[in-house]
This record gives C-alpha cells, sequence and structure tokens, in this order.
C-alpha cells in the first residue's frame, strides 16, 4: 500500500501531532510504501515570517526524523520541493464546487473565529488533495479533524474520473481509534490554534508546569471516577505502559486519590517516553547536512512519482498529448 500524509510546520508538534499521526507514520512505514512530508505551502496561510517558516520547516524535519521517521524506509520531503502538486491543484481546482468548500469546518471554524480568510485558507483542501492524489496514496493516517479534508479529496477524484476516466486512485483516511482526538489542557481538541497544547520537545519543566495546569472537575477525591471519560486519564494511557494504564485505571475506580498525583505519574510518563527521542534530535542537530541530504533525497524520489502521476492527469484532461 503506499501511505500519504502531511504535517503543518505552524510551530512545534505536539501530543496530538504524535498520537494522532506521526506515531502512525512510523508505524506504518515498517510494511508499506511511505510518503510523509511537511507542508509548507499549507502554513502559508499562518506564518507570514520567512525567517520563521524555513526554521519551523526544519525543526518539523529534526522531530519527525527523532521520533523515528527512517528515510531508508519512508521518503521524506518538503511540500513546496515537488512543484507539481501545485500544477495538479489548479487541474483539480477546476473540478471544485464551491460549496463543498465553504461546507468545510476548518474553514468555517476560523471564519467563525473572526480570522480573515483569503483563498488560500478556502481552497486549502484543494491543495491537500492534490497532495494526496499525486503519489497514488492509497490510505493517509491522519486525526479525526483531517477526515473531512479526505473526504473532499474522495469528491474531487471520483469527479475527474466520471469526466475523463479513471485517473486519480481513491485513497482512504486511517485513524488510531485511541488517539483520533487527543484532548488537550483543557479537555478539548488539542491544537495550535485553541492553545491547549504540551510539546513533544519542550523543556521538561515547561511540560510539567503544563500538565500540573490540565483542568480537571471538582469531584471529591473519594468518588469513584470512570477512567475512559477522563481527559486526565486519556492522556495518561497513551504515554503509560499497558500495566500502569490498567493500574491507573483500577485507581479511578476505586476512587480515593487527586488529580495531583495522576498529573505527576502523567509528567513522569511523558519524560520517559519522549526521552529517547530527544536524545536522537541533539545527535541530529550536529548533523545539518545529514538532514539536508535526506530531504533533498526525498523531494527527488517524490517528484518522480508526482510527475508520473501529472502526465497521467494532463493527458487525461486534454493539456497534453495522449499517452
Ligand atoms: P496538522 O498539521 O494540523 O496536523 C498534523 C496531523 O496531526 C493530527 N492531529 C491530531 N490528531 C489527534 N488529536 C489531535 N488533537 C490532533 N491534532 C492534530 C492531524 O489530524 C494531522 O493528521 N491539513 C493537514 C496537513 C496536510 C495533510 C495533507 C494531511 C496537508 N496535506 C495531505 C494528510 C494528507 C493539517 O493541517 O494537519
Amino acid at each position: 500500500m503506499r501511505v500519504l500524509s502531511g504535517i503543518q510546520p505552524t510551530g512545534r508538534f505536539h501530543w496530538g501531532n504524535y498520537f494522532g499521526a506521526i506515531r502512525q507514520y512510523i508505524d506504518l512505514q515498517e510494511e508499506h510504501d511511505g510518503y510523509y512530508f511537511i507542508a509548507n505551502l499549507h502554513a502559508l496561510t499562518t506564518i507570514r515570517d520567512a525567517q520563521q517558516l524555513r526554521q519551523l520547516t526544519r525543526d518539523a524535519a529534526l522531530d519527525l526524523l527523532a521520533l523515528g521517521l527512517n528515510p531508508d524506509k519512508a521518503t521524506l520531503f518538503v511540500q513546496s520541493d515537488v512543484p507539481e502538486v501545485s500544477q495538479l491543484t489548479w487541474i483539480l481546482m477546476t473540478c471544485t464546487p464551491m460549496g463543498l468548500l465553504e461546507r468545510c469546518h476548518a474553514f468555517k471554524e476560523k471564519k467563525a473565529k473572526g480570522i480573515t480568510a483569503d483563498a488560500g485558507l478556502f481552497t486549502y483542501p484543494v491543495l491537500m488533495s492534490a497532495d494526496i492524489l499525486a503519489y497514488d496514496s492509497n490510505w493517509v493516517p491522519v486525526g479525526q479533524d483531517q477526515v473531512q479534508h479526505i473526504e473532499v479529496c474522495r469528491d474531487l477524484a471520483s469527479s475527474f474520473n466520471h469526466h475523463y476516466g479513471e485517473a486519480f486512485v481513491l485513497p482512504e483516511p486511517r485513524l488510531l481509534s485511541d488517539a483520533a482526538k487527543v484532548p488537550g489542557t483543557d479537555g478539548e481538541k488539542m491544537s495550535k490554534s485553541y492553545d491547549n497544547t504540551i510539546g513533544i520537545f519542550e523543556p521538561e519543566n515547561a511540560a510539567r508546569k503544563k500538565i500540573m495546569r490540565i483542568q480537571t472537575d471538582s469531584r471529591p477525591m473519594e468518588d469513584p471516577k470512570a477512567p475512559e471519560t477522563d481527559h486526565l486519564y486519556q492522556l495518561y494511557q497513551l504515554l503509560a505502559s499497558e500495566a500502569e494504564a490498567e493500574d491507573m485505571a483500577d485507581l479511578y475506580r476505586r476512587g480515593g486519590f487527586g488529580y495531583g498525583q495522576v498529573k505527576k505519574a502523567l509528567a513522569d510518563a511523558s519524560e520517559q517516553f519522549f526521552a529517547p527521542a530527544r536524545q536522537r534530535r541533539q545527535e541530529l542537530e550536529s548533523r545539518p547536512d545529514t538532514v539536508d541530504d535526506i530531504l533533498k533525497d526525498g523531494a527527488r524520489r517524490a517528484r518522480e512519482k508526482a510527475a508520473e502521476v501529472l502526465a497521467r492527469v494532463e493527458s487525461a484532461c486534454g493539456i497534453r498529448a495522449p499517452s
């Protein structure tokens, strides 16, 4: 299977990114043909500082490699290094009903918050569709918030195929049931735009402070509590070992504990969980040329595939000689 996913360099990665998406990239690279990219063209809709965007793109590459993405097994590249994707975006744009984009929740939410929408933000799902379709992707590992965009992608591909013949492969989203929507420190979806994230590579004491401030309810300590519906427990379950998570669940069901105790256990579990990645990141930082070479090689491989798909699509719709 060809597996593809992208991640925006709009800030440093957080637990939601890791458990919802990156962890899947790493698992799936073992048995499948993985294409993973840093979506800097998408990030242009929010980051207006050139130096910051370059730095965050670089950080994203280091973070992904440190977390276990293996360039010998998967293709890692930067979105803008494959211009074929932008060419494909235009072609798809001509098959995109306005109403379909107007219904996309990411756009609706930003608009509702008063963020002025430009055409880039509005047509964002079309670029995302091109990202997916350019590589004949079968599976797209993502969190719940991206599922609607993959549905848009399927609609656009089906509509093109209907007009011009079977040019595109239809992709499917891949979700992890325990982490499709990782909660943030306020219990809502963890998201850079809600300011409720805990960063993967955040300094340990800063992360600990955020963990200690996770919002909890005010039920008495002695009350038994249901672990499954508690966001603090949901986070703990992601980071602790299975046995530790089971012990904690028992404690919840018995009652007679304080949330402070759970938060401390969560901070310890997180330090332990991400310690090897922190170490690898430090090593990688001292080898900038290696990272450049990985991205260059990834872009070359990705372009080869995207050029093949673009040629097929251009022939199908009549802007290139028939193949
Ligand atoms: P982005 O950069 O917002 O998020 C990257 C990935 O992290 C997942 N994620 C979460 N999963 C579970 N719980 C959370 N709280 C949480 N927060 C974020 C996202 O679902 C995503 O999988 N549009 C995409 C980037 C993109 C893309 C693509 C993805 C561009 N082209 C093509 C797949 C295929 C985005 O903004 O993700």
